[in-house]
């Protein structure tokens, strides 16, 4: 007999303002390829293993996301977002608990919808780490270029063998991000990442292989990228 599949869930985070992207539309809601951003990340999560979807999206844009989503291969869920992204990352996180379908997850997912071309595998390698009982999971990439640091007036090269770039999905035990979220609120700390807010709990924090493909669409060409991507897959 198979065991049943323990549900996971996604927060995809959506209700940013796309300033760097510029444009009328929302970022997440851009079509690349035919595909807009928020449901090619939706297909990807979908594809390593999440079971359902919580979209967290601005006052306002509730029913073109509702149209985007319409065809999702797993339930998606809209809410409401925040002024920052670690509010409406928050806000999914009270979305998931306050679903009865939803409540009993224990695996949860936190991912930018722009980074709508992560490859199946990342998503699975995240979720394994969170079964096989890490709290705080990030994918990440070596740096490829060269970085130096500022200090006053100088700079100085930093050992990039050391350097890692962080992306998304993020994988967690719901009850501890969740807590993590509430203490940063409490104590009017900003944050970066998922990640970042669990270590601020003082969680470790465990690193899987991310990939390059993963690239989250922020300026304008990243555009340009992102439809070479779709074409290709
Ligand atoms: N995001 C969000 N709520 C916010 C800010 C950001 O849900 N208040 C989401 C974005 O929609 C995006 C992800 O967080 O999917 C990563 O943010 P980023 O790439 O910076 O997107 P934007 O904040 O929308 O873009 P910009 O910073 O250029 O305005
Ligand atoms: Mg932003």
């Amino acid at each position: 007999m198979h065991e049943p599949v323990e549900p996971v869930v996604a927060v995809v985070v959506a209700a940013g303002s796309g300033t760097r992207l510029g444009g009328e539309t929302p970022k997440a809601l851009r079509v690349v390829a035919g595909r807009s951003l928020v449901a090619r990340s939706v297909d990807q999560l979908a594809a390593g293993g999440c079971t359902a979807a919580v979209v967290v999206v601005a006052a306002g844009t509730e029913d073109a996301f509702a149209a985007a989503l319409a065809d999702a291969p797993i339930p998606c869920l809209l809410t409401l977002g925040g002024a920052e992204r670690q509010d409406s990352v928050r806000h999914g996180l009270d979305a998931v608990r306050a679903e009865p379908a939803l409540a009993g997850c224990r695996v949860v997912l936190v991912h930018d919808a722009a980074r709508a071309f992560v490859p199946a595998d990342v998503v699975t390698r995240v979720i394994d780490a969170v079964r096989g009982g890490s709290v705080a999971v990030v994918p990440v990439v070596p740096v490829v270029d060269t970085v130096r640091a500022l200090a006053g007036a100088t700079s100085a090269v930093v050992d990039r063998s050391a350097l890692r770039a962080v992306q998304t999905p993020q994988g967690f035990d719901l009850a501890t991000l969740a807590a993590a979220h509430a203490r940063l609120a409490a104590d009017g700390v900003v944050v970066t990442d998922d990640a970042a807010a669990c270590e601020h709990a003082g969680h470790p924090v465990t690193l899987v292989a991310g990939s390059r493909r993963s690239l989250k669409v922020t300026e304008p060409l990243d555009l340009v990228f992102a439809e070479a991507l779709a074409r290709q897959a």
